[in-house]
């Protein structure tokens, strides 16, 4: 059945966020972005992908400002306010070997762009490039659109109420019916949102770059905030119930994953391992296993009990991974990202090896949700498609029609029946699964 199309939120310009606010002018202004705000994105749309923490192409790193100024094996990559004397701009102007990037040219308005910038005296940007790859992802912004994103999504287990994690609050929404309730007091963006598997709790996850994490656990039939604390150094992306409901697990932008008591907030243990921002976290059915995906390429399998990492990661992917799912039977994941590959590896006792691939989007894969019965992988690209996937052979089976937003965030509903979409217009869209 379709739910037919259902619109909520307020117009609010503080919804603009971060990725407004990143953009000179702001919310539907045409005007010239600031020197260092265009450099910044050409470096992190162009440059990023081989000059970061973990693949740094001649030793140089675009990560922060400090890490590109500190230059690479050759030294300084620029000399701020001299564009002709700059290592980079030589490089991409084709007059000193190998021409940058390394697999193309730019575009003309791009080289003017970084030379502009340099001669300006290379004026640091505001944060580091990896996460202004990550919250440019959708590059068709609505020129006057206010209505906050939809950045995360959820579904009662008992299938009665959706949670929208939104701009500092969660919606609660009743499928068909409209938003019920909203729940308020967050810092910036819901990134992640999950109900406890008996459905008695709502776990929220957000923060303030550069900061903190803020967990925010809910009883979402009173709608009343039950605990909450801060935890990791910088926001987080992604919350997951332990399957006895008893352990929250939290993934963060400061590459940590961290175990905590629901009863109390008292922290259990810290994961660390992951060598870039963790975007995605999974517990296996049984609870005794944690995946999770980082910018890093990887995806890690951890021990619960001892938070030991299990094998190799599951590699393969080329580029930052942003979702995952882990299989019913818990023997398989699949993760996608960057790259528009949907991978899926078949785990063993220890690591797991690739079993499929696909490619799958025209743009970033930004979630991936697996129906209950484990036979329905569904994706959200930044191409604003969602697709439907034989979960085991990866043919698909059905796109829907192109959203006239990107697609931020998906949740199947417990019978497998409808999927949520969540997308940056602030819309969650119901349709019905093939
Ligand atoms: C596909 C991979 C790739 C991309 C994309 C790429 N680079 Fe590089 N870059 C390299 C490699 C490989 C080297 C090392 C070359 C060597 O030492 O011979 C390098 C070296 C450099 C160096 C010299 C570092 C040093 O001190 O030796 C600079 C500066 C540089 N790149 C700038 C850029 C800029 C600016 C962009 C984007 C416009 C870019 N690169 C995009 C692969 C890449």
């Amino acid at each position: 059945m379709n739910m037919g199309v259902r619109t909520y939120g307020s117009a609010s310009l503080a919804g603009s966020l971060f990725l407004a606010a990143m953009t000179a002018g702001s919310a539907g202004g045409r005007s010239q972005p600031a020197p260092e705000e265009a450099a910044g994105k050409i470096l992190a749309r162009e440059c990023y992908s081989c000059h970061n923490q973990v693949k740094r192409e001649g030793a140089l790193s675009l990560h922060t400002y400090r890490t590109l100024m500190k230059g690479g094996n050759n030294g300084p990559a620029l000399v701020p306010g001299n564009s002709d004397e700059s290592r980079m701009i030589q490089m991409v102007e084709g007059l000193l070997e190998p021409i940058m990037p390394e697999d193309g040219f730019l575009a003309d308005q791009d080289i003017e762009a970084l030379r502009a910038w340099v001669d300006a005296g290379a004026p640091p940007w505001e944060g580091d490039l990896g996460r202004m790859r990550l919250e440019r992802l959708p590059d068709i912004r609505p020129a006057a659109t206010v209505r906050p994103e939809v950045a995360s999504l959820a579904f009662h287990p008992e299938g009665t109420m959706v949670a929208a994690g939104s701009y500092q609050e969660i919606r609660l929404l009743r499928p068909g019916e409209g938003v019920d309730a909203r729940l308020t007091g967050l810092a910036e963006t819901v990134r992640s949102v999950a109900f406890s598997p008996d459905g008695s709790r709502l776990a929220s996850g957000a923060g303030m770059p550069s900061r903190f994490g803020e967990i925010k656990i809910w009883d979402p039939v009173t709608r009343e905030l039950v605990r909450g604390w801060e935890g990791h150094t910088d926001c987080i992306y992604s919350v997951a119930f332990s399957p006895d409901g008893s352990v929250l697990a939290t993934a963060s932008y400061d590459r940590l994953v961290k175990l905590w008591e629901v009863e109390t907030g008292r922290e259990i243990r810290t994961i660390s391992g992951h060598v870039d921002a963790v975007y995605s976290l999974a517990f296996n059915a049984s609870g005794d296993r944690l995946a999770s995906a980082s910018a890093d390429r990887t995806v890690k399998v951890w021990d619960v009990a001892s938070g030991r990492q299990l094998g190799t990661p599951l590699s393969g992917a080329t580029a930052e991974l942003f979702a995952m799912a882990f299989y019913p039977g818990g023997r398989r994941i699949a993760a996608a990202g960057m790259d528009k590959m949907i991978r899926i590896w078949d785990l063993g006792e220890e690591g797991g090896v690739l079993a499929g691939s696909v490619f799958s989007h025209d743009g970033p894969v930004v979630d991936l949700s697996l129906t209950p019965d484990g036979n329905t992988l569904i994706s959200a690209g930044a191409d604003g498609r969602v697709k439907f996937w034989d979960a085991g052979s990866l043919e698909e089976r059905k796109a829907l029609q192109a959203q006239p937003d990107t697609v931020l965030a998906l949740a199947v509903s417990p019978s497998g029946e409808t999927l949520a979409v969540g997308r940056y217009d602030g819309m969650v869209v119901f349709e019905p699964i093939p």
